[in-house]
C-alpha cells in the first residue's frame, strides 16, 4: 500500500515508518515539524536504505493537503499529527482544541475529496478517563477525559465514527496506545521531548545520562502492589508493529473499529526504576513526591481483541523496553541535534 503518515517524523510514526516498510509499503509524510525535525527522517532513511519522502505543511491546511493528495495517490493514511502534552493542554485548551481537530477535520475532507477512505488514527487509552476496573476493554463506556488533551482524542474519535457511519466506503481504525517507551533497536531513532521531560522514561533516561539529578516518583499510597503508579509500558516497535497490521485490516474492512494497543501487563513506577537500574547498571536516584494531579493509580490494557481481530501482540519485555530506551539515550545525548 502507499501509505500517508501525518506527524510522520513524529516518535512514534518514525518507528512506525520502519515497520511499514519492512513489509513492503510505500509511505510519504506530512509533518509541520512543530514537535519534530527533519534529521528525524534522515535517520530512519538509514535504517530503511532509502529516503523518505516528505511534506513540510500543516495538515490543517487545506491548500497545501490538496497539493499533497493531488500529487499522489494513497491506499491509507495514518494520522498521527497532534499536540499530545497534557499538561501543556490544561494552560493552552483552544491551542490543542484547534490544532487537533482542525488537522483532522481538514484531513477527512481532503481524503474524502480524492476517494481515499482508509484512515488509522493515533487515539490513546486517556480516552477511558478515570477507570472503575483494570483492565480496560475497548467496549466500556468512557465517562469522560481529566483534560483537554484527552477531550481532542475522545471528539476525533466520535467524528470519525460519524464518518464511518454515514459512509459505507470509509473504513476507520482507532488505536488507543497505552503507554509507548522504548526506541528502534538501532538507537538511531527514538523519543525527542523538548525540554524536561513530563514522562517517566524519558525522565529516568535524562537522570541516567547526569542531565536531572533525580526522578520524582509521584505517589507510594495508591492501592497497587507497592503503592506506586501501574501502567501498560509498551515498546515503541510493537506498537508500530501494531499499526501494519491496522492497516492491514482497514485494507480488507469497511466501518469503524476500536483497538487497545498495549501489551496487558501492569508494572509500577518502582518495577520501572528497578528494570532500568538492573539491565543498565545504573543507578537511579528518586525521592517521593506527592501525587501528579490527574493521575490514576493503575491503568493497563486487555489486548485480546487485537490478537484476536489483528492477528497482533506485543513481543518485547519490560526489560527490552528499558534497555533501548538507554541505547538511545546514550547515543544521542543532545537528540537529533547532532550531526550524526
Ligand atoms: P510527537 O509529538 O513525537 O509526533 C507528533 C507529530 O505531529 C510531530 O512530528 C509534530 O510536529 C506533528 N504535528 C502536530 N500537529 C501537526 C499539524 N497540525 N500538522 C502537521 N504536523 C503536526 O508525538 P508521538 O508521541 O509520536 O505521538 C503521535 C500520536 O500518538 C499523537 O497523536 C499522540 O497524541 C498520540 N499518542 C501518543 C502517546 C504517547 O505517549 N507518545 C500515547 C497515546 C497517543
Ligand atoms: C507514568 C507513571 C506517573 C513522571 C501519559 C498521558 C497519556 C498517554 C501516555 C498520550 C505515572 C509516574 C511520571 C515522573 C513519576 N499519552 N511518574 N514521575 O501519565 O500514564 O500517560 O502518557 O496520549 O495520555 O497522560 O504517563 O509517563 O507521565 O507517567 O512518578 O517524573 O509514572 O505518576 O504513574 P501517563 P507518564
Amino acid at each position: 500500500m502507499r501509505i500517508l503518515l501525518t506527524g510522520g517524523a513524529g516518535y512514534i510514526a518514525t518507528h512506525t515508518i520502519v515497520e511499514l516498510c519492512n513489509a513492503g509499503h510505500d509511505v510519504t509524510v506530512v509533518d509541520n515539524f512543530c514537535n519534530s525535525q527533519p534529521a528525524a527522517l534522515k535517520r530512519v532513511a538509514r535504517i530503511i536504505g532509502r529516503e523518505v519522502p516528505y511534506y513540510e505543511a500543516d495538515v490543517a491546511d487545506s491548500a497545501a493537503m490538496e497539493r499533497i493528495f493531488s500529487e499522489n495517490t494513497f491506499d491509507a493514511v495514518i494520522h498521527f499529527a497532534g499536540l499530545k502534552a497534557v499538561g501543556e493542554s490544561v494552560h493552552q485548551p483552544l491551542r490543542y482544541y484547534r490544532n487537533n481537530l482542525d488537522a483532522t477535520l481538514t484531513l477527512c475532507e481532503t481524503m474524502a475529496k480524492h476517494g481515499c477512505k482508509r484512515l488509522v488514527f493515533s487515539s490513546s487509552a486517556t480516552v477511558y478517563g478515570v477507570p472503575d476496573e483494570v483492565p480496560l476493554r475497548e467496549d466500556m463506556f468512557c465517562k469522560g477525559c481529566t483534560n483537554p488533551y484527552g477531550w481532542t482524542k475522545y471528539m476525533i474519535e466520535k467524528i470519525l465514527m460519524g464518518i464511518a457511519e454515514a459512509d459505507p466506503d470509509w473504513s476507520v481504525v482507532l488505536l488507543r496506545y497505552f503507554n509507548p517507551i522504548g526506541a528502534h533497536e538501532s538507537g538511531l531513532i527514538g523519543e525527542n521531548p523538548n525540554g524536561i521531560p513530563n514522562n517517566l522514561m524519558p525522565y529516568i533516561t535524562q537522570v541516567a545520562a547526569g542531565h536531572l539529578e533525580k526522578l520524582s516518583v509521584f505517589g507510594n499510597d495508591y492501592e497497587t502492589p507497592d503503592g506506586t503508579g501501574v501502567r501498560d509500558y509498551i515498546h515503541v516497535m510493537d506498537l508500530a508493529a501494531g499499526h501494519v497490521a491496522a492497516c492491514d485490516y482497514a485494507g480488507c474492512h469497511s466501518g469503524c473499529e476500536i483497538f487497545n494497543l498495549g501489551t496487558g501487563i501492569g508494572y509500577s513506577v518502582m518495577d520501572i526504576i528497578n528494570t532500568f537500574e538492573r539491565v543498565n547498571h545504573i543507578p537511579i536516584p528518586y525521592v517521593i513526591a506527592p501525587r501528579r494531579d490527574g493521575d490514576v493509580a493503575a491503568c493497563y490494557a486487555d489486548p485480546t481483541k487485537a490478537k484476536e481481530v489483528l492477528g497482533w501482540q506485543a513481543k518485547r519485555s519490560l526489560e527490552d523496553m528499558c534497555r533501548d530506551a538507554w541505547h538511545w539515550q546514550s547515543l544521542n545525548p543532545d537528540g537529533y541535534s547532532d550531526k550524526q
